[in-house]
């Protein structure tokens, strides 16, 4: 079964969140079942770190005439086949995304991926495309490859993009207008979720809570109306590159039988940010810095109660105003509060290596990746019980035997600093490795959400 995976990033080569590392692990272990054969797509943007091979350039036609790509494939052995769509004027600049014209970018990507489709020698049975970036081509598809299936995954439904319905003129019935909302401008999001064959996001949890009108978006009723296509399946992670046992990954590797090393990682973090205090648990947040992950809550949080006993890591890029705050409280607090908004791989795992207590405290969150790789090395998550979270972190009062972490209550200050001394106390006491114990145990691999995967392709593909 052939399966082209169409994503605006993969890890390493660009990633700004969770649906990179995705794009990275899921088609690898798809791979790794022998039954598919996978390929992947995305721009290839400036900067990148990546060795490619020339393939081909062609005209991809746009509402203003044709503009070009040049197809590039990746030559690295270890990696899936990836083609990289090329186009200076769209993609060789500083950022990913953030610009004016984002829409426009993801549009030519949409068209260059069908004109590509016509020119390999490859046609897919199915087309897995993610997010809004890469929202038109389930309709696309229908229109040039109709035996083609399309699959549409909701990474995070609080993601837009729209183009003015012009792009699209000489390309939609009537009916396909009325049900997009011409002659406004268009939703990508939104022509991803009418049009795929079948609609997934990355949690069971999310998927419930993106059918109820708080969390959907404006996108609820259009979700819901679909919800027999509709599925949540967790994302799993990759152990191969996030495994505390890997040598050469973090300074000291351990497993659950030798938790005393990583202790030893502690004092490396510890020193790398000049954090004093020895005995009190060390807390860690990586993250965007994005109002939905928190931020401003655990601002708030210390503004109201302080950092008493504990100290506190965080890394993370985003939003500068928060850069800002987090700076100024970290100048309040030396040696107790450390912010870094320089994200690399290596040092998150060196946090999550080194840390007792991993922090995601997020409004909202469709799976989570961060709460899975803490757990991988041992280190106990503290979250607010939404989507993925409330999925993969369990909790059971009274029964540490059955826990892997802590929730907040609500999502308010109050409810964040008591879920962070509940684990704080429990930190002191013999329970604690209990917990630690459970969290390296739980099974974040992708095997069972690869089965649903498996399972629902083959329901597309009899169809
Ligand atoms: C997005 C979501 C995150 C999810 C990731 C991968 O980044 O915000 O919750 O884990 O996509 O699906």
């Amino acid at each position: 079964i052939k399966v082209l995976y169409v994503t605006a990033e993969i890890a390493p080569y660009a990633n700004s969140g969770g649906m990179a590392e995705v794009a990275r692990s899921f088609p690898k272990a798809l791979m790794a079942t022998g039954d598919y054969e996978v390929r992947r797509v995305m721009p290839l943007y400036k900067n990148m770190d990546v060795r490619v091979k020339y393939k081909m350039d062609f005209p991809v036609p746009m509402e203003y005439g044709y503009d070009t790509c040049v197809l590039k494939t990746a030559s690295d052995k270890n990696e899936l086949p990836t083609y990289f769509i090329g186009n200076e004027r769209y993609y060789y600049r500083e950022n990913i995304y953030g610009y004016e014209d984002d829409n426009v970018r993801f549009f030519f990507f949409c068209k260059a991926v069908i004109e590509m489709l016509k020119r390999i020698n490859y046609t897919p049975d199915i087309i897995h495309t993610n997010d809004w970036h890469t929202g038109f081509l389930p309709l696309l598809i229908k229109k040039e490859f109709p035996n083609i299936k399309s699959v549409y995954t909701i990474h995070n439904i609080a993601y837009h993009g729209y183009i003015p319905s012009t792009y699209l003129n000489d390309l939609l019935t009537d009916r396909e207008k009325v049900l997009l909302g011409y002659p406004e401008w268009l939703d990508f999001a939104k022509a991803g979720i009418l049009y795929s064959d079948l609609l997934t996001t990355v949690s069971p949890a999310y998927a419930k809570e993106i059918m109820s009108s708080s969390y959907g978006d404006g996108m609820s009723k259009l979700i819901e109306s679909r919800k027999n296509e509709m599925i949540g399946i967790l994302n799993g992670i990759d152990d191969e590159i996030y495994n505390p046992m890997r040598v050469g990954e973090v300074p000291f590797p351990y497993d659950n039988n030798s938790l005393s090393e990583k202790k030893k990682n502690r004092e490396v973090l510890r020193k790398n940010y000049g954090l004093s205090n020895e005995d009190i648990p060390l807390v860690a947040m990586i993250t965007r810095l994005d109002f939905s992950k928190g931020i401003e809550l655990l601002i708030k949080t210390i503004a109201d109660y302080g950092i008493p006993n504990y100290q506190l890591v965080l890394l993370g890029s985003g939003n500068c105003y928060y850069q800002g705050l987090l700076a100024n409280i970290a100048s309040e607090y030396p040696g107790t509060f450390t912010v870094d908004f320089e994200y690399t791989e290596e040092k998150a795992k060196l946090i999550y290596a080194g840390a007792d207590i991993y922090l995601m405290p997020s409004q909202n969150e469709p799976c989570g990746l961060g709460q899975l790789y803490a757990m991988k090395y041992g280190t106990v998550p503290v979250v607010h019980p939404v989507g993925g979270l409330k999925d993969t972190v369990l909790v059971e009062k009274e029964h540490p035997e059955k826990s892997t972490g802590f929730y907040m209550s609500e999502w308010n200050s109050e409810a964040l600093k008591e879920a962070l001394q509940q684990a704080i106390s429990t930190y002191k006491t013999k329970d604690w490795d209990q917990y630690r114990q459970n969290c390296m145990q739980y099974d974040s691999s992708w095997k069972s959400g690869l089965a649903e995967y498996q399972k629902y392709y083959q329901m597309l593909l009899e169809n």
